[in-house]
Parts: structure tokens; C-alpha cells; sequence
């Protein structure tokens, strides 16, 4: 198989995902400023402290540099409602300013911004007021989101609304997890409903000033599948599947939110989204078990055989990439992004075989005519990784919270070598990951 690659399409996106929260440090105006200083929220206390330091010390720009040193094409950043609006209608241009330069930054360092508008962190004030629990949300993130696209629309035309509506929703109103930490299953479905009125008047707001704009909103998409052929166990997967992964791109597609208690309007969201945002790290198995009514009857697994990570949280399975895939393509239609996948390995011992034997399937999703416009690997660096804080590593860079000093790991090399090749080569794999070589190039024409 010497001298064999897999090719990716000319022009195909290639780059990594941040959020601003994670990445910033030093932010005292949002809820998970809050939250992250009630004990017992967040693993070990630890703190977002300086984050990266892309805040106060402008240390995006060395993460810039090697990310276009590294040949990325793209990155994905959010910015922070709680910084632009620190208080109800007071609108910090400075911050807006910080944003634009660091989008200009990428532009100059030839690469393509996607910008986020909420990756789950909102002013204190919006979560005081409770302002997710009613459609009172819906003219705020409005006027939140022109103020954004007013400043920024030159520059950037790749926009997310909201990340993860599901897992923002889940946590915050369901698990208890992020703030407001609420456990109330009920009131989770007003969200669902207020999150889905808020990205449509964000889609529209968007396309409004800036008509050429591709909007999209990434999801947190997880196969989960039947533990053993058995009826019970297939309705389990189900109901978790659809509870967890297709409730909002459904919702966007039909114009219902179609939940476990019935099935509610919400037609402003219907055709919603110029293209579907993948985040896909993980997949479960799930076996019947009435012991666990919260979690719909379905007690869940890692498939079998598939590689775990240190923290136990997510399990490398790339053929639920290729369902997952697939499910996007029949189901929605729509151009993809992979807008994250990661693998959370400080040692980096496994996450070279994570990135390639997922990015293989990528490969072949596209072979099979899949409309898939580019890949953001989660992350550049190290970052605050919420209620595990600093415990879970996804970067392709580490990342000492005390110096801040940066180190490439081994697969920030590989990353690079797959962009500046725009595919995988038979040499890179026997170099990164022996052990993948018996069959990885067998589709290969
Ligand atoms: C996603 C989230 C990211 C990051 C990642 C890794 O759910 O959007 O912010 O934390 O998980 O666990």
C-alpha cells in the first residue's frame, strides 16, 4: 500500500474548534462565572483562572500562528454574549473590537473563521432573569446577534447560532450540570422550545444583513443502538437517540419538537439551517433496565472492544461517525460540517489512531458523494473543559495552566501533515499509527 492517500476534495476546510469561554480566561460578567464559584460544580474546585489567555493577553495569536503554520485552513471560535453585553443594552464595543481583530487575524493568517454565537455561557443577567425559561429570550439574542453580525459581517460568513442546543438544554435544565442547574424535565421542554424560537429570529436576523451568510447550528450527535436484537432494548436506543441526538435538527426539518410526552409546534424554526453541524465523539449501547426511568429505560454502554479515554467519558468509535454521517445525509439533506470531534488524551497515546481512523471515514462518506464541506478537530489547545475544568485534555497542543507555555503533542504533527496534504498517506500512517495500516487504504480505488 506504499504511495497510497486518501484525497480530500480541493478546498475542503480543514482547522480546530474553541469556544470563548474555554479559551479566554478572565471573564467576570457571565453565569459560569457564578457557577464555577458555588463548591462542589466544578472537578478538584478547579478554576478557568487565564484560561489560554486569549483575553487579556492577546495569546490567540501565537494559537493562530501555529495553527496556519500547521497548515489549518479554518478555525471555529465563539464569541461571548456576556462580554459584548455585559449589562441589558449596554453593548461593549471594546470587546466587539477584540473579536473583529481576531478574526481579522485568522483572514490574515489565511484562514477561514467560523464564529459561534453561543457556546452555552450567557450574561449573568440572562440567566438571572431567567430568560431561556420564556420566549422573552427571543428579542434579546435578536438584538444580541445584529449587533455581532454588524460588527463582524465583513469578515466572517460561516456562522453557527447556537452550539449543542441539546447538550445546553440537557445540562443546564435536565442533568443540573451547568447553570443554572435545574432538574426539571418540564421546563427543559419550554427550553427546547425558547432555544428553537431564538436560533430561527438568529437565522433570519442573520440572512437579513448579510444574504449570502451560511448559517448553521452544530449538535452533539450520539448513535446509540440496541445492546442485543431484542424489542425492548431497540426501543430504549431509540427513545434515548431521538431524546438526545435528533430532537433539534427534527424539530428544524418538520417544524415540531417531537419529544417523549407529545409532539409541540414551533414553525418559525422550520428550514432553519443552510448546513448541519456535527460534533461526534462517541456512541452507546443501551440494554433495557427498569431500574432507570430518568434515563428512558435504557441503562447505557460503550460498544464493545472500543478504546475509552482517560477520563472515561467518551469512546473512540469511528464507525459511528459513518452512521452518524449517513443519518445527516438521508435525513437532512444538507451540506456538513464536522464541526467537532476530539479525544480527550493528555499522554496522546491514542488519540493518532482517534483522528485518523475517524477521518477515514470521513473519507469514504465522501467517496459515496456525502456533501462534507470541512473538519474542526476539538481542539487547538488544551482548554477549561467546563465541569472538568482542566482534568480532560483535548488539544492538539498541551497547555501548563501556570507558565501557559504551549507544546505540540505527536498528533498536532499529524494534524498538520493531513491538511498540508489535504489527505492521509499511506506513509503518515505507518508513521502515526502502525497498527491501523492492514486495511485502511482497501477502498481505496
Ligand atoms: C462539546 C462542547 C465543547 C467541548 C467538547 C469536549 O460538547 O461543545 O465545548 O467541551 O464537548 O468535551
Amino acid at each position: 500500500m506504499a504511495g497510497s492517500m486518501l484525497s480530500f476534495p480541493r478546498g475542503f476546510l480543514w482547522g480546530t474548534a474553541s469556544a470563548g469561554y474555554q479559551v479566554e480566561g478572565g471573564n467576570t460578567t457571565s453565569d459560569w462565572t457564578d457557577w464555577e464559584n458555588e463548591p462542589g460544580r466544578i472537578e478538584a474546585g478547579q478554576k478557568s483562572g487565564r484560561a489560554c489567555d486569549w483575553w487579556a493577553g492577546e495569546r490567540w495569536k501565537e494559537d493562530f500562528d501555529k495553527a496556519a503554520a500547521d497548515g489549518h485552513r479554518t478555525h471555529r471560535l465563539s464569541v461571548e454574549w456576556s462580554r459584548i453585553e455585559p449589562e441589558p443594552g449596554t453593548w461593549d464595543m471594546d470587546a466587539l473590537d477584540h473579536y473583529r481583530r481576531m478574526i481579522v487575524g485568522l483572514r490574515d493568517r489565511g484562514m477561514e473563521p467560523m464564529v459561534t454565537l453561543h457556546h452555552f455561557v450567557n450574561p449573568r443577567w440572562v440567566t438571572e432573569r431567567q430568560a431561556w425559561e420564556s420566549p422573552a429570550i427571543v428579542p434579546l439574542f435578536e438584538a444580541y446577534t445584529r449587533k455581532v453580525v454588524s460588527a463582524l459581517k465583513d469578515h466572517v460568513t460561516i456562522w453557527c447560532t447556537i452550539n449543542e442546543p441539546n447538550v445546553f438544554m440537557l445540562q443546564g435544565w435536565v442533568g443540573g450540570i451547568f447553570p443554572p442547574g435545574k432538574k426539571k424535565l418540564g421546563l427543559a421542554m419550554e427550553v427546547a422550545r425558547n432555544i428553537l424560537r431564538a436560533h430561527a429570529a438568529c437565522y433570519r436576523a442573520i440572512h437579513d444583513m448579510q444574504p449570502d451568510a451560511q448559517v448553521g447550528l452544530p449538535v452533539h450527535f450520539r448513535p446509540i443502538t440496541a445492546a442485543r436484537p431484542r424489542a425492548l432494548d431497540r426501543w430504549a436506543a431509540r427513545k434515548q437517540f431521538e431524546t438526545f441526538s435528533t430532537v433539534f435538527p427534527d424539530a428544524i426539518r418538520t417544524g415540531r419538537i417531537r419529544g417523549i410526552f407529545g409532539s409541540t409546534a414551533v414553525p418559525e424554526a422550520k428550514g432553519t439551517m443552510d448546513w448541519f453541524g456535527l460534533n461526534y465523539y462517541t456512541a452507546d449501547v443501551v440494554t433495557f433496565d427498569l431500574r432507570k426511568p430518568g434515563e428512558l429505560f435504557g441503562s447505557r454502554a460503550f460498544p464493545p472492544g472500543a478504546e475509552v479515554d482517560e477520563a472515561g467519558v467518551y469512546a473512540s468509535y469511528p464507525q459511528g461517525l459513518a452512521w452518524s454521517l449517513e443519518w445527516a445525509r438521508r435525513t437532512l439533506g444538507l451540506p456538513i460540517y464536522i464541526t467537532e470531534n476530539g479525544f480527550g488524551d493528555n499522554a496522546d497515546t491514542m488519540r493518532p489512531r482517534y483522528i485518523l481512523s475517524h477521518l477515514r471515514e470521513v473519507w469514504r462518506h465522501i467517496q459515496a458523494g456525502g456533501d462534507v464541506r470541512g473538519y474542526y478537530h476539538w481542539s487547538l489547545i488544551d482548554n477549561f473543559e467546563w465541569e472538568r475544568a482542566w482534568t480532560h485534555r483535548f488539544g492538539l497542543y498541551a497547555m501548563d495552566i501556570e507558565s501557559l507555555v504551549r507544546t505540540p503533542r505527536k498528533s498536532a504533527r499529524l494534524f498538520a501533515e493531513i491538511c498540508k496534504a489535504d489527505g492521509i498517506s499511506a506513509e503518515t500512517v505507518s508513521r502515526y499509527a502502525p497498527e491501523l495500516m492492514e486495511g485502511f487504504f482497501e477502498d481505496k480505488a
